[in-house]
């Protein structure tokens, strides 16, 4: 019997947090193009290879979260990714969703897919060496949305999502995630934030999850991309905070997504919500927040790739920073960090 509660622990240990490098096949290639490297899915392996294998990244990092692709892909040593990952002390994770697609019935939403025939890839990744599995649901704010049924068909698949993995032996990330797009307030996503949540534990508790093997990888509270008035750090995390109330201290642990935040941006939200008290380990699972600028210094270029996992490096412990209470902002200015 796998022990979901012990692999749930340790991904939100004290100290550490979760990268995500699950981007899909698409959404990485256009990233890669942006970068100015060619988006092919040998630099796609080369890329997260350079990321997994950055010096000392266990130190703050528990877990690494793959796509398919990657999880089947092997290191230029030969070895496949989650055989390399557990060598350098780091769990495994899986993207398992199929992405979020057209909601029927709600112009301009989504619900995201992957549930059928779910239970035998979780096996088959269990089987290969995945230790937790991420689903990603998809909210908008704005015009009237999101409806009750986006919000009731996502809260759902999350649900039973999460008790399909934990079945499997694999501990869910239950990503649901309110979009910053818009032009929406800081109370705006905090009062959906709260809603979405309060749906997801109600589905959680209907498929008889535990909550000692869940991590739950919310958005924090923060205005619209497009919103005019700025909000403070403590702001946010009180935001935060308030809409995370419905979630239960028998959680395993909270992991933030950085969603589209620049990178400072999300480690000072992170060290401020690390200030207010809080019942569950609380942590970060970013993807952008965390290797934008180790992409930025790679751009494909082999000789860059000690540069791309420098920068990684250095936000990662700032990110440390933030969870043990020692992050600063002239830290981010600190040239010998990472
Ligand atoms: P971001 O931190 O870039 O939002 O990515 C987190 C993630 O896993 C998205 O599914």
């Amino acid at each position: 019997m796998a022990d979901l509660a012990g692999t749930a622990a340790a991904l939100v240990a004290p100290g550490k947090g979760i990268l995500a490098a699950d981007e899909s096949i698409g959404t990485m290639s256009a990233r890669l193009t942006a970068a100015g490297a060619a988006p092919t899915r040998e630099n796609r392996r080369a890329y997260r290879e350079l990321l997994v294998t950055a010096p000392c990244l266990a130190s703050a990092i528990s877990g690494v979260i793959l796509c398919d692709e990657t999880f089947r892909q092997r290191l230029g040593d030969g070895r496949p990714f989650p055989a390399a990952l557990a060598g350098l002390g780091l769990l495994t994770g899986i993207k398992v969703d199929a992405g979020a697609k057209p909601l029927p019935g709600a112009p301009g939403e989504t619900v995201t897919e992957g549930l059928d025939g779910l239970a035998p890839r979780l096996a088959g990744y269990a089987e290969l060496g995945a230790a937790f599995a991420k689903w990603r649901a998809v909210l908008r704010i704005g015009d009237g949305r999101p409806s009750r049924a986006a919000v009731r068909a996502n809260a759902q698949a999350l649900g039973r999502y999460a008790a399909a993995c934990q079945q499997e032996g694999l501990v869910p990330v239950v990503e649901p995630e309110v979009l910053m797009d818009g032009p929406h307030s800081l109370a705006q996503c905090e009062t959906v934030t709260a809603l979405v949540l309060l749906e997801v534990m109600s589905e959680l508790q209907d498929y008889g999850a535990d909550l000692a093997g869940v991590v739950l990888k919310p958005n924090m509270a923060v205005p619209g991309s497009g919103c005019p008035e700025a909000a403070a750090p403590h702001q946010v995390a009180e935001a935060t905070m308030a809409a995370l109330g419905c979630v239960p201290a028998t959680l395993a642990g909270v992991a933030f997504l950085s969603g589209g935040q620049p990178p400072e941006r999300a480690t000072r939200h992170l060290a401020a919500l690390q200030g207010l008290p809080h019942v569950w380990p609380l942590t970060f699972s970013f993807g952008r927040a965390l290797v934008d600028p180790a992409l930025a210094a790679w751009r494909g270029d082999p000789a860059c790739r000690e540069a791309g996992q420098r920068a990684l490096a250095r936000r990662v412990a700032l990110n440390a920073a933030a969870l043990t209470g020692t992050y600063r902002d002239d830290l981010e200015r600190e040239p010998a960090l990472g």
